[in-house]
């Protein structure tokens, strides 16, 4: 049997280095498809050509919990500012009330008066009621995250690579800035959200990488997020279909194999089925995107992340 594995395409590396020539890579998606692997590959990757990267999930909105993105690292959960979680990687939790915190220490130039002010009953109030507040402060807390300098005065981080949250959560963040700057047209908040936007919103320093499994629910979800992203003016670099299945079989052997089984449930025309379902995927993802497309392999591993980042590495042979 002719064992054969999905390979980047031709262009993987090329796809690599458009992505990690940016500056912020929002890795978006369903929930379950892999983002949080191939988030933390990608920092793998980015930091084994040298980069200095800083690896980025929200905060949970019910607070303190176990990351699982953290637990790729050996880690509980990552700290409000960056710390180091590997060679070449920082990793760190975003928080809105940090973000919101040094938004006002920016407006006050006090940051005592900027705690003080949060610790305002009314002004708490206003930023709990206004879900736009919290994201506005993730917002902001990221922005002040890639804007960061090291002693030298240099970009403390090179690519900041953001674990995004699932779909619906993710759209609300990228949308928001131009919602707000529809409702606010003037003063700090608009100025906050302009200088926020000059980053995120300019496809030379920020793109999303959307990745979806190649099954037809979740390739539906992904176009749906596309068009999503792509109406919020948010560029996308790169699709990725992860868990792609290897096709153990000649197309011989599949015929064969089907002419006997003829609709039968069996193990083997079960795994056929998975395939020919992920070839109908990758079709239809080819026609619909046109953005370059990342193929990665269902790994038989627990934790595939660092496979995965050496699969993205590898020119095919
Ligand atoms: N290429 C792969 N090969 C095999 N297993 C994979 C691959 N990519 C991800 N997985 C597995 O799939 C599961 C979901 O992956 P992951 O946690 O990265 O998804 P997620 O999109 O971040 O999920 P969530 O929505 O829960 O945050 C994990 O058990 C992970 O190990
Ligand atoms: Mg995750």
């Amino acid at each position: 049997m002719a064992q054969s594995q999905p390979q980047p395409s031709s262009s993987a590396r090329k796809v690599l280095a458009s992505l990690f020539g940016r500056r912020v890579i929002l890795v978006a998606g369903k929930g379950g498809v892999g983002r949080s692997t191939m988030a933390a590959a990608m920092a793998l990757a980015a930091s084994q050509q040298g980069k200095k990267v800083l690896l980025a999930e929200f905060e949970e909105p019910a607070g303190f919990r176990a990351s699982p993105l953290a637990a790729l690292f050996g880690q509980a959960i990552f700290a409000s500012s960056p710390q180091r979680i590997a060679e070449g990687i920082h990793g760190v939790t975003i928080q809105s009330e940090l973000g919101i915190e040094l938004f006002l220490t920016g407006l006050f130039k006090i940051p005592a008066l900027s705690r003080l002010a949060l610790r305002t009953p009314a002004l708490r109030n206003m930023l709990r009621a206004g879900p736009s507040f919290h994201e506005m402060g993730l917002f902001y807390h990221m922005l002040a995250q890639i804007r960061e300098r090291d002693s030298g005065g240099d970009n403390r981080f090179d690519l900041m690579i953001v674990d995004m949250p699932a779909t619906g959560h993710a759209l609300a963040l990228t949308g928001l800035s131009s919602i707000l700057l529809d409702l606010v047209r003037r003063g700090p908040i608009a100025d906050a959200l302009r200088d926020g936007r000059s980053v995120f919103y300019d496809p030379a320093q920020c793109a999303a990488c959307v990745v979806t499994l190649p099954e037809p629910l979740p390739v539906s979800e992904c176009l749906e997020l596309i068009e999503g992203l792509r109406q919020s003016e948010m560029a996308v670099g790169a699709v990725v279909a992860n868990r792609v299945p290897g096709d153990p079989f000649t197309q011989a052997e599949r015929e064969a194999l089907d002419a006997m089984l003829e609709g039968k449930l069996v193990r083997g025309h079960t795994i056929v089925e998975r395939i020919k379902r992920a070839e109908g995927s990758m079709a239809r993802l080819r026609a619909a995107v046109h953005v370059p497309l990342l193929l990665v392999p269902d790994l038989d591993e627990d934790s595939p992340f660092r496979a995965v980042a050496e699969h993205l590495l590898r020119e095919p042979s």
